[in-house]
């Protein structure tokens, strides 16, 4: 079984997945960090040379083959769940989880970060919004469960996911 973290940018999945991971000795799987290794490229890069789409390709083959393995954290990009393939995929070896917090929360996160091509727009305060927005309910759907990841210690977070999964497998 693996561990799926999903949810927006800034909700965490890297650090979470890292200290999840040691605490049950599985692998972490970053998919962002596994494309940038593949393509030798940053993230922002591929989205400017080759486009969202091209990057959402990649994402899927990567996400097709961590999905074949068995013990991982598998931390997604917070668009990965957009395809309904990835989806499926992951949820074939994994559980689900939604690390979720208000967009002010989240924003105030991602406000500064510079690697982040969708928020390279004139109004990415507004552009962030609307992307929580349509995507909120996706991650609420898809998820096994959801675990607030607002203004609580890394190790709070662990815990609770530990339990949850502990009761879903
Ligand atoms: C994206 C989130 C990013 C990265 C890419 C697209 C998104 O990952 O995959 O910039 O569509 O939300 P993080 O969620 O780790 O920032």
């Amino acid at each position: 079984m693996n561990i799926v973290l999903i949810g927006f940018m800034g909700s965490g999945k890297t650090v979470v997945g890292r200290e999840l991971a040691r605490k049950l000795s599985y692998k972490l799987k970053d998919t962002d960090g596994i494309i940038e290794e593949r393509t030798k490229k940053k993230i922002e890069d591929i989205f400017l040379q080759e486009g969202e789409d091209h990057f959402r390709d990649i994402e899927a083959q990567v996400i097709d083959e961590l999905s074949g393995l068995e013990k991982q954290v598998i931390s997604c990009g917070g668009g990965a769940i957009l395809r309904k393939e990835n989806v499926l995929v992951l949820k074939e070896t994994g559980v689900l989880i939604y690390l979720k917090a208000p967009f002010e929360v989240l924003y105030d996160r991602i406000k500064m970060s510079t690697n982040r091509p969708l928020l390279k727009v004139r109004e990415p305060e507004q552009t962030a919004k609307k992307l929580l927005e349509a995507r909120q309910h996706v991650y609420e759907q898809v998820a096994d469960f959801s675990v607030d990841v607002s203004n609580r210690p890394i190790s709070e977070i662990v815990s609770e996911i530990e339990k949850s999964v502990r009761k879903n497998i």
